[in-house]
């Protein structure tokens, strides 16, 4: 049973406006079905507040098929519609449908885009910063250690956790949402300190130097360890933003994790035995050459032409050293008339390509530097797409999939120049 704090209760009461209480509505239902036995206040909350496509406003017609109704009947799970005031927390909203302005070329409709643009005014008019990115944290929110955070979005969520050290759950559009209005969260799974203690040692036995092996060691992990809390150690070096991001992004998605330590590099782990507290060590894994060789072949299981119609890069949301890095291998050549090389990252992060002239380059090399969305989250790929290569283990484990096309996963450099070329040439070194 959720105990409630005096304020809490005035919330739930109606005191601060039919949306509020709602929303507690929400998460005291939430709470319970957790087991929680309270909440912790909360003033950064990321989610989707409210977006949705034609159909989803066609199926809340008879409530008035608009913003309104679709943030209260389906955000708030509610039974009638309300007037919904600008947030209370300070809140973001995370990746989208479709680039802003690139809509048309990523194979969206006037009516869509429309529709897009209608939900963007509704966001900001709520007082929701529009970052639109998976990667909030290097478009303008940035938690500090230890501060309870809601978000949504997997990738954030483990970077959050484990390299911040700021607390949240994977949470949904619903809990965020509501949370954004009630400022509360319950106070559950990693909000609470012994809930974040390490469950399996992982031993790295085999150099992890670059983004590349960072992805395929996250990979690898998420597959041994699914949804648990891993704690390695051994051979990882040079630790960087990019290099978590992709290896955090790679165990999620493999397995569910959602919070890692990597004992002398996360902040919560100084040592094993600080990172393991309490919990004794469940299982050990290795990865070794032969585990390195073993996750490469599995991301590269569901390529079989050499024929690469559609490379994409930024998952998730490339930074802007990235972006100068794919500038830099790309300026001077040509994508291949026979292939296309989308490139996704945040709006915030496209500003500073624009003014570094990153943008430029990439367009006249024939490529294009999207912002809001990435291909699986648009189902957009260039029209004819048969064979797509990817530099990020994520993607590759979702875009195949998603669309129903062939992949293959290497390097930032193999992929560009399968852009250029329009063959694969990838191989492990
Ligand atoms: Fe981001 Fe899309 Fe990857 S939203 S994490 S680029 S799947």
């Amino acid at each position: 049973m959720v105990t409630l704090t005096t304020e809490e209760q005035a919330m739930l009461g109606g005191d601060d406006g039919a949306a509020v209480q709602k929303a507690m509505e929400l998460l005291v239902r939430y709470a319970e079905a957790l087991g929680a036995e309270r909440f912790v206040e909360t003033n950064n909350v990321a989610g989707v507040p409210g977006s949705s496509n034609a159909f989803v406003k066609d199926y809340y017609k008879a409530d008035g098929g608009d913003y309104r109704a679709v943030f209260s009947r389906f955000d708030l799970d509610s039974d009638e519609v309300v007037d919904v005031p600008r947030m209370n927390a300070y809140s973001c909203h995370l990746q989208g449908g479709m680039d802003p302005e690139l809509w048309a070329e990523q194979g969206m409709t006037a009516a869509a885009h429309a529709n897009f643009a209608s939900d963007e005014r509704e966001t900001a008019a709520h007082g929701i910063q529009i970052l639109k990115t998976c990667t909030p944290y290097i478009a303008g929110n940035v938690p500090v250690m230890g501060e309870h955070c809601a978000w949504m979005e997997s990738s954030a969520v483990v970077f959050c956790n484990s390299v911040i050290g700021a607390r949240t759950n994977c949470e949904g559009r619903e809990s965020t949402s509501a949370a954004m209005l009630a400022k509360r969260i319950p106070d559950w799974g990693f909000h609470r300190p012994e809930f974040r203690h390490g469950q399996h040692r992982v031993q790295v036995d085999v150099p992890v130097e670059d983004v590349f092996d960072w992805g395929m060691l996250g990979y690898f992990i998420g597959g041994a360890v699914e949804d648990t809390i891993p704690v390695i150690e051994g051979s990882i070096g040079k630790a960087s933003l990019i290099r978590h991001k992709h290896f955090g992004a790679a165990a999620a998605s493999s397995g569910g994790v959602e919070m890692y330590h990597m004992v002398g590099i996360t902040p919560e782990a100084p040592s094993a035995e600080v990172a393991f507290g309490s919990n004794v060590p469940q299982n050990s894994f290795v990865y070794d050459a032969a585990a390195r060789r073993r996750t490469y072949e599995t991301l590269n299981s569901v390529g079989s032409s050499t024929d690469v119609d559609y490379v994409m890069l930024g998952c998730p949301h490339y930074s802007i050293e990235q972006i100068a890095q794919a500038a830099h291998l790309i300026e001077g050549r040509k994508v291949s008339t026979n292939s296309a090389l989308w490139v996704f990252t945040s709006r915030a992060v496209k500003a500073t390509a624009d003014a570094n002239g990153y943008t430029q380059i990439l367009r006249d090399a024939g490529a294009y530097l999207m912002t809001d969305t990435c291909s699986s989250i648009s189902a957009a790929v260039p029209p004819g797409t048969r064979v797509a290569a990817l530099d990020s283990a994520k993607q590759v484990h979702y875009l195949p999939a998603i669309m129903g096309i062939e992949g293959w996963f290497g390097t930032t450099a193999e992929c560009i120049d399968a852009a250029c070329t329009g063959k694969w040439k990838g191989r492990l070194q």
